[in-house]
């Protein structure tokens, strides 16, 4: 795992993006994997800003997000389908049908079997860009999640739901659940980099850093079987280290 230290958020979202252009210039029809949630979304800002600068098109790409929450509408202003057209893909030059997000109101696990199915049928993720919870889950993979499933329906923890309060208002609006790639799908990505931003998340950050062996209750761990992660963290997240 290369960590690269960066002073702020700032930093961090040019240098995710600047990882994720230049897989894209490299390979035109990538598959791109998403995150969601506050921390990356500079990295769409940069993102955005070199598609208007450079041009870099997303033409042939196609993009697949990690996870949603369960029976929300995708029209909804929270649910992840929209943070995506808000924050990157009204921007772009992405085909609505090269978008795809894990699906919000089929929860069977067929659907879910589906997705796997979809991103296999791509030829797997190029590079996925990873957030991490304050309880190490990636995606919403929620520790005690097996590390080795696939796509899956989890029951958000209290302190999941408490930490996406913010977005709704108040946690009992939060949804229950959510569909998320499970870390047997992340660890199938050629290439995985994970953005890590503010002393929120020091204390996951320090958990990462010293995990030797992947351990159920910390899902990022999972993370230290990969051949290719890139952790990008900034001055705060690494203020335990
Ligand atoms: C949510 C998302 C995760 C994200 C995490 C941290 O739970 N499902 O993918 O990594 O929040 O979000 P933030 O970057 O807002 O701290």
């Amino acid at each position: 795992m290369q960590i690269i230290a960066v002073k702020d958020i700032n930093e961090m979202s040019r240098k995710a993006a600047q990882i994720i252009r230049e897989v894209v210039q490299n390979k035109p029809d990538a598959v791109l994997g998403l995150a969601t949630g506050g921390t990356p979304e500079g990295t769409y800002k940069e993102l955005v800003a070199d598609y208007r600068e450079h041009g870099t098109s997303y033409h042939k790409v196609h993009t697949v997000n990690l996870d949603e929450y369960a029976a929300i509408d995708p029209s909804d202003p929270n649910s992840y389908h929209t943070y995506m057209k808000d924050h990157f893909f009204k921007y772009i030059d992405l085909p609505e049908n090269q978008r795809h997000l894990p699906n919000s109101e089929d929860i069977s696990e067929q659907a879910c079997a589906r997705y796997d199915d979809l991103i296999a049928s791509l030829g797997g993720v190029d590079i996925q860009l990873l957030g991490i919870g304050r309880n190490g889950h990636i995606g919403f993979n929620e520790p005690g999640t097996p590390l080795t499933i696939g796509t899956h329906v989890v029951k958000l923890t209290d302190s999941t739901r408490d930490a996406n309060a913010r977005y709704f208002g108040s946690i009992s609006e939060v949804p229950e659940r959510a569909v998320t790639m499970g870390i047997g799908t992340i660890l199938k990505s050629k290439k995985i980099i994970m953005v890590v931003s503010g002393e929120e998340k020091a204390d996951a950050m320090s958990k990462l850093v010293r995990a030797s062996v992947p351990d159920s209750s910390f899902p990022a761990s999972a993370l230290v079987q990969h051949p290719n992660v890139t952790v990008i963290a900034d001055e705060p997240a690494l203020s335990l280290i």
